[in-house]
């Protein structure tokens, strides 16, 4: 009687515990290598078409700049990549980036992400990753 009330508790237990995420869950929710180029490629459409954005970028070497942006979303969402660049405040310091020029660019990100029929779930979990970088990105 006892072992058989501990196979159900053990059931039970088996039965409610859900498998771990996987360390790359959000990448593979972005559309791993090919969704993380497709929305870095979008997101420079969007900045080219927004003239308030596209100011500061106007010394900047865009492929190169893509390249970061693509390893950099890649690792933070567990993707197999290793960022490269500079860190956030090195890189963003000078350019009088203001509040609404990174709420803007969050928009824009929200836009193509949809576009791209990512998940809100993950949209969500990779804006809460990004959001801690607004103050090294943000000139005060
Ligand atoms: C969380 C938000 C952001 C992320 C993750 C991000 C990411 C990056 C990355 C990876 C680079 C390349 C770093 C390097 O050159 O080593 C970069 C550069 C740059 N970012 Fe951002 N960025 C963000 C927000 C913004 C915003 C809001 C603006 C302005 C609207 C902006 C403007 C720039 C510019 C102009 C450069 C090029 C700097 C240069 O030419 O040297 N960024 N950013």
């Amino acid at each position: 009687m006892v072992v058989l009330v501990r196979s159900a508790l053990l059931l039970l237990l088996v039965g409610c515990s859900s498998a771990p995420e996987p360390k790359d869950w959000l990448y593979q929710q972005l559309g791993a290598e090919t969704g993380v180029t497709q929305l870095v490629d979008g997101l420079l459409v969007e900045i080219e078409q927004d003239p308030q954005i596209v100011q500061h970028f106007k010394d900047t070497d865009i492929a190169r700049f893509r390249k970061l942006l693509i390893e950099q979303l890649c690792e933070l969402s567990g993707g197999p990549c290793r960022y490269s660049g500079a860190t956030m405040q090195e890189s963003h310091t000078g350019f009088q980036i203001t509040q609404a020029d990174f709420d803007n660019l969050v928009d824009h990100l929200i836009k193509v992400m949809t576009a791209q029929k990512v998940p809100v779930g993950a949209q969500n979990r990779l804006l809460a990753k990004l959001a801690p970088m607004y103050k090294d990105v943000v000139y005060r």
